[in-house]
């Protein structure tokens, strides 16, 4: 077993070969935006032991009432105390006690309904990240409940199949809300999905994975773009195995970080058949080493455990981002250590999208932040910063329109994430994009000086809602901003 020290060092800090294990491959992590990001306030050193806790299965959460063809869940924020590294008590902002929050398994054309109560000190506005509903139910940034208040939010789950994800998102406390444990995961399925023969039940996983920073004593620090979040947690643990079966699961995962990027891979090299993105399955599988997620991206993929034999350990490493690779190197592993039937299968169709139609208006975005090392940076969105009170975008409802997305930073990376709406990916970098974006997408990265164009069809609800980097402290500082469809 591998014990890892906090490296007291900032910034971008080589990896030991020694202490890793040759089953390391060297991180990318000397993108010059990281490094050159990488600022100078150490942690005082705490010991996390890799690969040393089971990894927890998320519950599922139990509606209060399933009267009239809906389902009603009753949700309190609050503050908890918990158990995430071993034996010590870490204190989390939670939905019901749960870190992180109860997954929300909802139906298509089956609406849900959540009463949620605050019981925090800080103001919270529940975002269903992904979602098509209408904008009362939106949970906008200053669409907010106070401290002790309650609300109802309806989701229509009108959409497809798809594994979005729910988070605060109240104005200026997102960012550390959301990174002190408020967010959980909201899969729709339906019949589509139903049909196919991929992996079922307790071989379909949620696996969510953040970054943190501890101090010394195990509580989770959190200042604005703190380059200290070199902690890796895995549905609320750190570093952990999960024990499978030698078959093929479905494992869906979720990158809530605030700010962190990951490249997942197998340690072996060997193969993943990437199934689904933000807005559900691909229409076709795709085979790959790897999967990118910036922060708020999902990616369903399937992973076939039976070319191990039983005893196979495969550790599921991390080639992106910055932090020292021997803490954020390696993410959790995969402990082979029985065999099962399977019969499950990855069919090479596994939806048809709906054909684009023509687009009937067209405009440009640029997200770029204060890169120059200023004390007090900011964010913006098209060189502004957000405004509640202002419309940026104005919409024709019904419209079908092509967003050519510029991050015009050198150094820093961000995403575009668009609410109410699963867009096209139409180009990256001037080029068809990639297998990995050829379904539906709620999120996408954009590396210093790259440009994406998306195709998003306004046909769903009317309202104003805002687009934003979903890097939680870039939006914080006001790199976000509100269309208004009509
Ligand atoms: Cu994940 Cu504005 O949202
Ligand atoms: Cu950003």
């Amino acid at each position: 077993m591998v014990t890892r020290r906090r490296v007291l060092a900032a910034g971008i800090a080589t990896g030991s070969a020694a202490v890793t294990g040759a089953s390391l491959v060297p991180l990318l992590a000397a993108r010059q935006a990281e490094a050159a990001d990488a600022s100078a306030a150490g942690t005082t050193p705490l010991t996390i032991e890799l690969f040393k806790v089971p990894m927890p299965l998320i519950p599922v959460a139990r509606p209060v009432s399933t009267a009239h063809g809906v389902d009603t869940y009753e949700v309190t924020t609050r503050k908890t105390i918990k158990e995430i590294l071993p034996g010590i008590q870490t204190e989390l902002l939670t939905y019901d006690g749960q870190f992180p929050g109860a997954t929300i398994k909802a139906r298509k054309n089956r609406p849900v309904r959540i009463i949620q109560r605050n019981g925090l000190d800080v103001p919270i506005s529940r975002h269903l990240h992904g979602a098509s509903v209408p904008q009362d139910s939106d949970g906008s940034p200053m669409d907010t409940i106070a401290p002790g208040g309650e609300r109802t939010y309806t989701y229509p789950n009108k959409q497809p199949h798809a594994s979005l994800w729910y988070h605060d998102h109240a104005h200026h406390s997102e960012s550390e809300s959301v990174y002190r444990g408020l967010q959980g995961s909201y899969l729709i399925s339906d019949c589509t999905e139903d049909a196919l023969p991929l992996p079922k039940g307790k071989y379909d996983v949620l696996i969510q994975i953040r970054d943190a920073d501890f101090d010394q004593s195990g509580q989770l620090l959190y200042a604005m773009s703190d380059r200290n979040r070199n902690s890796l947690l895995v549905n609320g643990a750190p570093y952990p195995y999960f024990e499978v079966a030698a078959r093929k699961y479905r494992l869906r995962f979720a990158n809530t970080s605030n700010m962190r990027f990951f490249e997942l891979r197998l340690a072996d090299g060997s193969d993943l058949i990437q199934i689904g993105s933000d807005g559900g399955l691909l229409p076709s599988p795709n085979t790959t080493k790897s999967v990118y997620l910036s922060s708020g991206e999902r990616a369903d993929v399937v992973i076939d455990f039976s070319r191990y034999p039983v005893g196979t350990q495969v550790v599921l490493q991390n080639t992106a981002g910055r932090g020292p690779v021997e803490q954020v190197g390696q993410v959790m592993r995969f402990d082979v250590t029985r065999t099962a039937d399977d019969p499950s299968s990855v069919p090479s169709v596994l939806r048809t999208l709906p054909p684009l139609p023509a687009p009937t208006g067209s405009r440009t975005i640029v997200l770029r932040m204060d890169e120059d090392g200023r004390p007090d940076p900011q964010a913006y969105m098209d060189d502004k910063l957000y405004d509640p009170e202002r419309i940026d975008a104005v919409v024709p409802y019904g419209a079908s329109e092509i967003w050519t997305v510029t991050n015009a930073n050198v150094k820093a990376a961000h995403n575009f994430h668009m609410h109410l709406i699963q867009f096209r990916v139409i180009e990256r970098g001037g080029k068809a994009p990639g297998p990995a974006e050829s379904g539906l997408k709620d999120t996408v990265v954009l590396q210093p000086g790259e440009t994406v164009k998306l195709q998003a069809t306004f046909d769903t609800y009317a309202g104003e809602y805002v687009y934003h980097c979903h890097m939680l402290d870039h939006s914080a500082m006001g790199m976000m901003a509100t269309m208004k469809i009509r």
